[in-house]
């Protein structure tokens, strides 16, 4: 959601606190503001813009007197208040003293907000945010120091927030605190950074202090404070950050999607890396030592994910039934962190979540915990919240995904729950002997398709005009048609629904004619006939329809209007090669449509709002 930025130092903040803004706008870019503090002249120069960093970026170079050693800086996500100027971060309170970014939700704003304009308080925004200012202006007013005001503003609130202030006239402090929304922060020489995402401090240090929930630091040039909301100290461990500067550059790419769907073969590689020895018949997580013994007694798996990471739950449910014989669910976790749940012993949660950050699965992770159940993380980011709270895990290791369209994240989260599948099962017969050399040899098919991604931006210039889209398929081709259809609405907004092409008959296919096309999944497996036969329905109803199929017997050119080609893979892997071709059709069309991939309008790269 939203990214924030700060800085204390020793050097100019304004040009640190840009480039952390900008390594965070995949989090959000409907506005963006900064504020400084200029020691000598004892004041705070904010600069606010609505749209995109580099409209933030075009108004600083008309606002050349922004010398300051402290900054904070914010991206915003708007959930209160449209994306208007008004409602851009930093917000201050009347005396231009205080200045707050805020990334999160206040909950009880509304309550706040009304008694504080009973006292007189001035309110110029729409968002819960601004409610941070005048509590902290009430406070100071009634004669509290700046931490006591800060500790009993937190004290007031309640929702999710990561918030960093700074006050004008205490230019040798940032204030910052966390609750469910992710703040770290970089310590370096005689400077200390402030951000919501590790990936805003790479390039400035390596050495970062993750805050946890109800934690307050205050952030100095040299001294980083950190204690509970009683002020009591806290422990913090400094931590390693992992540098891969390079993965954050588009390269030769236009856009980071394109780039990072090119990387589908190399994100298998690393999630196969040190785990799966064919010759040996043997998959091993690290990750999981410590708990491999309680897991081999697992009678039941719960899957809790949202978005992408929720659909590769889905093809995770089936494998693990498949090839574990594992009872497994999975659920969207701002579902099951709601509804009461009986669970049975000897069950396992694992959540799954590229960014490791996502609140409603964060908050299912905690449910499960303390319902005494044991939580495992499949997490892309590492040292995020999810990985640092589950009580064992796999990493992704498939390096920074920046387009908000989860794509390289996605095929190696299914491609971890297969050998998550072969490592839970005790069975090493002809069917996993061949599923792992499968897994093995699955990088050179990517590639092959990925050879010829031409074709499919022919496709893409013949469909991309449609209004609606169906994405069909069954059994593992269904979750890849609710994927499918994910990429294709977020990135090109196209109306497109996934359907299990078993379902078409109940109700969905009322809407197929001429100018509703189908994308079917339609591959040479157990359900090919039962597909075909969907496929023979719609063509009767005159919709168009384009087919994912395999070469050789049954490649469905006799009846399919347009038809791609894959090569053939074990079935629980076929999500994962399906889905390349799914990704760049999205891809081309979204181009097509003129639309911002990597930026898809209303959307955010890390979801830390319910
Ligand atoms: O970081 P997570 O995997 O937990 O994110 C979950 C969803 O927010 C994410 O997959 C979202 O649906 C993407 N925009 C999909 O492309």
């Amino acid at each position: 959601m939203c990214g924030i930025v700060g800085y204390i130092g020793h050097r100019e903040a304004v040009p640190d606190i840009l480039k952390g803004l900008k390594a965070l706008e995949y989090r959000g870019y409907d506005s963006a503001g900064l504020a400084v503090l200029s020691h000598e002249e004892g004041k705070v120069k904010c600069v606010r813009s609505v749209g995109r960093v580099s409209a933030l970026e075009s108004k600083l170079r008309e606002n050349k007197d922004l010398s300051g050693t402290i900054g904070i800086a914010h991206t915003r996500w708007a959930t209160h208040g449209a994306p208007t100027l008004k409602n851009t971060h930093p917000h201050f309170d009347r005396k231009r003293e205080i200045f707050v970014v805020h990334n999160g939700i206040i909950e009880n704003y509304r309550e706040i907000r009304e008694i504080l304009e009973r006292e007189g308080h001035k309110f110029t925004s729409e968002t819960d945010t601004e409610v941070v200012v005048h509590l902290m202006r009430s406070f100071l007013d009634d004669g509290h120091t700046h931490k006591e005001a800060f500790l009993k503003t937190l004290s007031m609130i309640k929702g999710a927030y990561g918030l960093a202030l700074m006050i004008r006239s205490d230019p040798e402090t940032i204030y910052v605190a966390r609750h469910s929304s992710p703040l770290v922060i970089g310590k370096g020489e005689g400077e200390n950074f402030i951000a919501s995402d590790p990936s805003a401090l790479v390039h400035k240090t390596g050495n970062v202090i993750y805050l946890k929930d109800g934690e307050v630091a205050e952030v100095g040039r040299e001294d980083i404070r950190i204690t509970d909301l009683s002020d009591v100290p806290a422990e913090h461990e400094v931590v390693e950050l992992e540098r891969d500067l390079k993965q954050v550059q588009k390269g030769k790419f236009e856009h980071f999607m394109l780039k990072e769907i090119n990387e589908g073969a190399d994100v298998i590689r690393s999630a196969c890396r040190g785990r799966l020895r064919v010759k040996d018949k043997a998959v091993n997580f690290g990750g999981l030592r410590d708990v491999r013994n309680e897991l081999l007694k697992i009678k039941r798996i719960i899957i809790v994910s949202c978005g992408t990471s929720y659909y590769a739950g889905l093809a995770g449910k089936y494998i693990f039934e498949e090839i574990a014989g594992i009872p497994t669910e999975v659920e969207q976790a701002s579902e099951f962190r709601y509804r009461k749940r009986a669970f049975i012993p000897q069950t396992a949660v694992l959540a799954i979540s590229q960014s490791g950050e996502t609140a409603d699965t964060l908050a299912a992770v905690r449910v499960a915990k303390d319902s005494g159940i044991l939580t495992l993380g499949l997490v892309n980011v590492v040292g995020s919240t999810i990985a640092r709270e589950t009580d064992a895990g796999v990493y992704n290791h498939a390096g920074p995904e920046i387009s908000v369209a989860s794509t390289k994240a996605y095929l190696s989260q299914i491609t971890i729950l297969t050998l998550m599948s072969c490592y839970l099962s005790e069975r090493r017969d002809q069917e996993v002997l061949d599923l792992m050399e499968a897994i093995d040899s699955l990088p050179k098919k990517i590639e092959e398709v990925l050879s010829r991604s031409k074709d499919l931006e022919v496709l893409a210039d013949k469909y991309h005009k449609y209004d609606n889209f169906f994405y069909i398929g069954r059994k593992y081709g269904y979750p890849t048609a609710l994927e499918g259809a994910l990429k294709l609405k977020e990135i090109s907004y196209i109306h497109a629904e996934g359907y299990s092409a078993g379902e078409m008959k109940h109700g969905p296919i009322a809407l197929v004619d001429g100018n509703f096309p189908t994308l079917a999944i339609c591959l040479n497996n157990g359900v090919f006939e039962k597909m075909r036969s969907n496929i023979e329905e719609i063509k009767a109803r005159k919709g168009p329809v384009l087919v994912l199929s395999n070469e050789g017997e049954g490649g469905m050119n006799d009846l399919a209007d347009d038809v791609f080609h894959i090569p053939r893979v074990p079935e629980p892997l076929e999500p994962i090669l399906s889905m390349v071709p799914l990704q760049l059709f999205a891809y081309y069309i979204g181009v097509k449509r003129g639309v911002d991939v990597d930026r898809p309008r209303n959307l955010a790269k890390s979801v830390t709002v319910e």
